[in-house]
């Protein structure tokens, strides 16, 4: 009987060690083959949900709004002299696009789509914001005028000094 004890003991040597415990480490301490699957797959699923809720995160705030809006030279009126030419920079991290429209105003704009937060691109020849990711088109005012986009694109504030154009802020969104 003393001998069976002893059997018992050096299979389990605590005996305060439940059933759960036991199957996520082995004799040694390490951790179990079934605890490291168990934990790698919660990772995952983590991650993978993330990366499901990022797009639908930018989608309810298309930008991310700073406290401090800097003021940025973004050009000079020089580069926009042909018509429909534009000037890419980035305004706080976010990619923006400058552009003179036909009135001779200028305008700028997130590139940040409306729809699902692709990058959109001011295309020269057509006068227009394309989006390579479901085909969606903004207009020179940044309007919609197809595919999936639920809001005109985020207009930011220019103002001309001189010859520079700069970029501060964002224009309150029209309702
Ligand atoms: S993300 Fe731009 S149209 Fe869908």
């Amino acid at each position: 009987m003393a001998e069976n004890n002893d059997n018992n003991n050096a299979q389990n040597p605590d005996p305060d060690v439940t059933g759960q415990e036991k199957d996520d480490y082995d004799n040694a301490g390490a951790v179990t083959r079934r605890r490291f699957l168990t934990i790698t797959f919660a990772g995952g699923a983590v991650l993978g949900m993330g990366a499901l809720l990022a797009p639908l995160a930018r989608y309810a705030y298309p930008i991310i709004k700073p406290e401090v809006y800097e003021k940025v030279l973004v050009a000079t009126r020089i580069q926009l002299a042909p018509l429909n030419e534009g000037v890419r920079f980035d305004y706080q991290e976010i990619p923006a696009q400058l552009i003179q429209l036909e009135d001779g105003e200028y305008a700028a704009y997130s590139l940040v789509c409306t729809h699902l937060g692709c990058i959109v691109k001011w295309e020269v020849r057509n006068a227009d914001f394309h989006c390579p990711c479901h085909a969606g088109k903004f207009n020179p005012q940044g309007e919609v005028i197809s595919g999936p986009p639920p809001r005109p694109l985020t207009k930011l504030k220019t103002s001309v000094e001189g010859e520079n154009i700069f970029v501060e802020g964002i224009e309150p969104e029209e309702k």
